[in-house]
């Protein structure tokens, strides 16, 4: 995995392959402490206490196309390599948290990459799931709620072109000079 957006992209569908249809992403920069940490939270349907000691476990999967279950053990690796760590805490019912939180200025971290394509490729593949994005870096903060979005749109899908249009704008513009623009 070359960048942090696409780990966040990769475990957030973990949380929509578990029925979740709220998924919240959170990304805190914060150059004066020197950290970066990334949260998922989904309410999907979660794992057991026996499960969830084995996931970062490269072999463990609940595929059955692929033995190797991948996307939690890499993004682990990554947050290791960066002076950091990745957790995750689990209610069977309530749904999971994943966290990831590296050394910003370590040389071996990842780049942010492209948040921007991670949440439409979110949104436009899982029209019916809500998303909250939250982005801070240091005092700057940006917020997307696609359950605002939803109100508005009645019976309009979310993954409807004009409305994915809008929401690129917002993240685009509401991004600027944050770093994963
Ligand atoms: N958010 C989640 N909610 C419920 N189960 C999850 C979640 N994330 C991961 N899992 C379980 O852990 C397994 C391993 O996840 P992962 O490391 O991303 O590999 P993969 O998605 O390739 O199976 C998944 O197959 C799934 O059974
Ligand atoms: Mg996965």
């Amino acid at each position: 995995m070359e960048d942090i957006s696409l780990h966040i992209l990769d475990v957030a569908e973990n949380g929509i392959k578990a029925g979740a249809d709220l998924v919240k992403i959170t990304v805190e920069e914060n150059t004066q402490t020197d950290r970066l940490v990334v949260t998922i939270e989904d309410n999907g349907r979660g794992m057991d206490a026996d499960f969830l000691a084995r996931v970062l476990d490269p072999f463990v999967t609940t595929r059955t196309t692929r033995k190797v279950g991948l996307g939690l053990s890499l993004f682990q690796q990554s947050a290791q390599e960066a002076g950091g760590d990745l957790t995750i805490a689990s209610t069977p019912g309530v749904g999971t948290t994943v966290t990831a939180f590296m050394s910003y200025r370590h040389i071996d971290r990842k780049p942010m990459g492209n948040m921007v394509e991670t949440m439409l490729t979110l949104i436009e593949g899982n029209p019916d799931c809500d998303f909250v994005y939250t982005h801070i870096s240091n005092d700057k903060r940006y917020v997307l709620d696609t359950r605002e979005i939803r109100c508005e749109l009645e019976e309009i899908p979310m993954n409807h072109p004009e409305v994915t249009g809008l929401i690129r704008d917002n993240l685009v513009s509401g991004l600027q000079g944050f770093s994963a623009e």
